[in-house]
């Protein structure tokens, strides 16, 4: 057991400090928090998958503090591949989106990158990580800073509760704004552009700041799908809290609900469905009612009623398949057992 500090975000060389003590520190991002280990550290690297409980094949990405660090990190770009990747971090930089670049050799362990010869870089949008990565002097690796295969934390609370005893402290912060994971876009494929997984930054964002890219959808939104995934973190089941989650879209909820009247249920609906429902003496956590504050939630809300006494079942409402839901879609579809839509 280690003391796990809450560290003030205006105390943020005190975390900087761990980090190059070797010590894992928790990050809050504008995305989710993170679990951050410094990336020239093996050790410390490999106690992030140890207190994870990660499986070794699935890389980390690392989290630099200034957009042009990529550049210390990356090689073998070549002049438009450059332009591109300045465009886009023109663009989108701090935020929610992953770069896959070819990694230059030996800079980071092959326990960051899963020994494959691609990184993911990102550079978070929240002011006091950002001041500790720069201090530390070197990125950090962040993967979301849960058990695996339980959802990402968007509350300090989140990482406390999976981490308290594990990690040497968590950088304070109010709750993280987007409440999904980056947008992981793959820049090193000969065949094209690919989104591997979707966040809060959509192909058309891509495409509307970069005038002639062609973003291609790299994603199963479905958990049947048998498609090999190009991240090998997607493969995994995901997201899920103990009790069974199932995703139903507003047309079929009533019926649903009906047909399972016996069982003691939480919901998860948006304020519309709310007002259709008798949902009398039931469990309810409420997604808002727009794209975006559904998936600002949906990890909270899961994680609510993971802890809410007694519950036998999750009802998630599946909002519809458009560019703006993808990555609401994409998280409760692999946190849930059952899809009715
Ligand atoms: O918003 C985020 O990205 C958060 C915050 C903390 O920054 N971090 C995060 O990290 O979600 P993680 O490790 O939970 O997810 C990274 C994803 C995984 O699906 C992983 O498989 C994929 O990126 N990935 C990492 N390196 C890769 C690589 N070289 N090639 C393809 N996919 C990669
Ligand atoms: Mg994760």
């Amino acid at each position: 057991m280690v003391k796990t500090t809450i560290i003030a975000e205006t105390d943020y060389e005190q975390g900087a400090a761990l980090l190059k003590a070797g010590e894992l520190v928790a990050f809050p991002t504008e995305t989710v928090f993170g679990l951050g280990a410094i990336a020239n550290n093996d050790a410390a690297v490999q106690a992030v998958y140890q207190v994870k409980g990660r499986p070794s094949d699935n890389p980390l990405i690392v989290h630099v503090s200034q957009p042009d660090d990529i550049f210390k990190y990356a090689q073998a770009l070549t002049p438009e591949k450059k332009a591109l990747i300045h465009q886009l971090t023109d663009a989108f930089w701090p935020g929610p989106l992953t770069l896959i670049v070819p990694v230059k050799p030996d800079i980071f362990g092959k326990t960051v990158t899963g020994g494959l010869v691609t990184v993911g870089i990102r550079m978070p949008d929240h002011e006091a990580t950002l001041k500790m990565i720069a201090a530390t002097g070197f990125p950090i690796v962040g993967p979301s800073a849960n058990l695996s295969g339980k959802p990402s934390p968007t509350k300090v609370e989140h990482v406390y509760h999976d981490f308290n005893g594990k990690i040497a402290g968590i950088l304070n912060s109010p709750p993280t704004k987007v409440g999904v994971e980056s947008t992981v876009l793959d820049l090193s494929d000969d065949q094209g552009i690919f989104i591997l997984r979707p966040g809060a930054i959509t192909a058309s964002m891509i495409e509307k700041a970069v005038p002639g890219i062609k973003v291609n959808q790299f994603i199963s939104t479905s958990i049947a799908s048998k498609e090999a995934p190009k991240a090998p973190g997607m493969k995994y089941r995901h997201y899920s809290p103990d009790v069974p989650v199932y995703a139903v879209s507003a047309e079929f909820f009533a019926d649903v609900l009906r047909t399972l009247s016996t069982k003691k249920i939480g919901l998860v609906i948006s304020e519309s469905l709310a007002k259709s429902l008798d949902m009398a003496e039931m469990e309810t956590y409420s997604l808002g009612d727009s794209s975006q504050s559904a998936t600002s939630v949906l990890f909270d809300a899961l994680r609510t009623l993971d802890e809410a006494p007694d519950l036998e079942l999750i009802m998630v409402e599946l909002l519809p398949e458009t560019e703006a839901n993808l990555a609401y879609r994409n998280r409760l579809l692999k946190a849930s057992v059952k899809v009715y839509e």
